[in-house]
């Protein structure tokens, strides 16, 4: 434990179950000396999983839909109560796109569907953000993430509407990190993360095959959970006091990849197999 927490507090959004990166990231934060309070929709909350990680890290649960601005005031004020005044950092780990779920394809789209995933995955962020910005909360220095994926820049078709929120997620963290900075030296930044096996990634049509593609791709190797939750706790530690409205990637190196010698070993032996 090297206590580069210490003395820290923050909010952490979107632990549904051991596998979500929100999750390690409790963990993490918590093992580096920050204290937390957790939160999740409250249909997630009723599964009960969230539970096990508030005991193990001592840290409140106080449930909040993150598209609701009532839900997110009371979980902003319960937080100010609980830390004894303003606290340092919030993680926003939410998506979901119904599009994806329900397996529709790009190029028929549901609208209604699309309007409740972009407010869940991106509008969201927006909402905590005007939440703690109206109310106060984060202290000077402050930092705030959300996590993403590298189809807001590139092309992954099985993705689908969850790459526009994600460029829209995105985007969000660079016009509110101006205006954040400016006031009180709050940093916003996005993390751009390899595909990980948890409820929201698995989601995504042929994703198995998709996780083995990036790892393949990357000089690194896929970034795991855990490295997604190191690089938080470096990103919510004084040692990143001036990064801000950047997309950072912790993809072990895929976004800067063209092709890969293993990937390009497969086509040669299919094309060999014709
Ligand atoms: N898993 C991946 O491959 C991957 C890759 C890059 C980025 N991400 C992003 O990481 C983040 C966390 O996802 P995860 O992979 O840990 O999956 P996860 O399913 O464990 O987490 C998603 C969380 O979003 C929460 N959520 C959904 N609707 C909500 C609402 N209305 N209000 C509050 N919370 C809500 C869920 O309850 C859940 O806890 C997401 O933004 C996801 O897009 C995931």
């Amino acid at each position: 434990m090297n206590n580069l927490l210490k003395g820290k507090k923050g909010i952490i959004f979107g632990a549904l179950n051991s596998e979500s990166i929100a999750w390690k990231v409790a963990e993490k934060c918590h093992e580096q000396g920050a204290q937390i309070v957790l939160s999740n929709a409250p249909m997630a909350m009723r599964l009960g999983e969230i539970n096990v990680l508030a005991e193990k890290i001592n840290a409140p649960v106080i449930g909040a839909d993150a598209t609701s601005l009532e839900d997110l005031q009371n979980l902003t004020q319960g937080a100010m109560d609980h830390f004894g005044g303003k606290f340092d950092f919030i993680l926003h780990s939410i998506g979901m796109s119904v599009n994806v779920r329900k397996g529709r394809h790009y190029t028929d789209l549901n609208y209604d569907f699309l309007t409740k995933g972009w407010d869940v995955s991106a509008v969201s962020f927006h909402k905590v953000l005007q939440t703690a910005y109206q109310m106060d909360a984060l202290s000077d220095w402050g930092s705030v993430v959300g996590l993403t994926y590298m189809a807001a820049q590139r092309t992954f078709p099985d993705y689908s509407d969850m790459a526009d929120n994600k460029a829209f997620l995105e985007s969000i963290a660079r016009s509110f990190g101006y205006h954040y900075g400016i006031r009180n030296k709050v940093r916003v930044n996005t993390i751009s993360q390899s595909p990980t096996p948890t409820t929201a990634g698995s989601g995504v049509k042929g994703f198995d095959g998709f996780l083995s593609y990036a790892d393949r791709m990357s000089p690194l190797g896929n970034a795991s959970a855990e490295d997604c939750a190191n690089y938080c706790v470096v990103m919510f530690s004084d040692l990143t006091k001036r990064i801000t409205m950047q997309n950072l990637y912790n993809d072990g190196g895929f976004s800067n990849m063209g092709v890969s010698n293993s990937v390009m070993d497969s086509v040669y032996q299919a094309e060999e197999k014709k």
